[in-house]
């Protein structure tokens, strides 16, 4: 049912716990499942230098959390934001389509935080709209 790659994110997730005095933290939960996820950017020179993620949810939305902070890790604000749940499934070899919008919580969990990051130092995102707190509108919207 999952890859293997799910499975090795799930068994050992990457950049797992918080960032005190973090530049930027995103929460963004999906009230359907009840799952939750926060993440937790350092960023200097407009580069993600550092980034963690917990996540209070299902084994794929710790997996999708793990390789979303692996995508972010060392890009720009712009790289960042062109990170979709899309390159997060795909990075991890795919996931049942039940599981789809765990990769979207994560995908929106690193946005969130990424314009907590923006809001708290004046810096414009071009085009982005705030964050969503519940996926779940979202999700319908999206039909995932
Ligand atoms: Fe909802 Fe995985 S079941 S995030």
């Amino acid at each position: 049912m999952y890859s293997e790659k799910v499975m090795d994110h799930f068994m050992n997730p990457r950049n797992m716990g918080e960032i005190e005095n973090a530049d930027g933290v995103g929460t963004v939960g999906n009230a359907k499942c009840g799952d939750i996820m926060r993440i937790f950017l350092k960023v200097e020179d407009g580069v993600i230098q550092d980034v963690k993620f917990k996540t209070f949810g299902c084994g794929a939305a710790v997996a999708t959390s793990s390789m979303a902070t692996e995508l972010v890790l060392g890009k720009t604000i712009q790289e960042a934001l062109q990170v979709t749940n899309q390159a997060v499934m795909e990075a991890l070899d795919g996931l049942p389509p039940v599981k789809v919008h765990c990769s979207l919580l994560a995908e929106q969990a690193i946005h969130a935080a990424l314009w907590d990051y923006a809001q708290k130092h004046g810096i414009e995102i071009e085009g982005r709209e705030p964050p969503v707190d519940d996926i779940e509108e979202l999700e319908e919207l999206a039909e995932v």
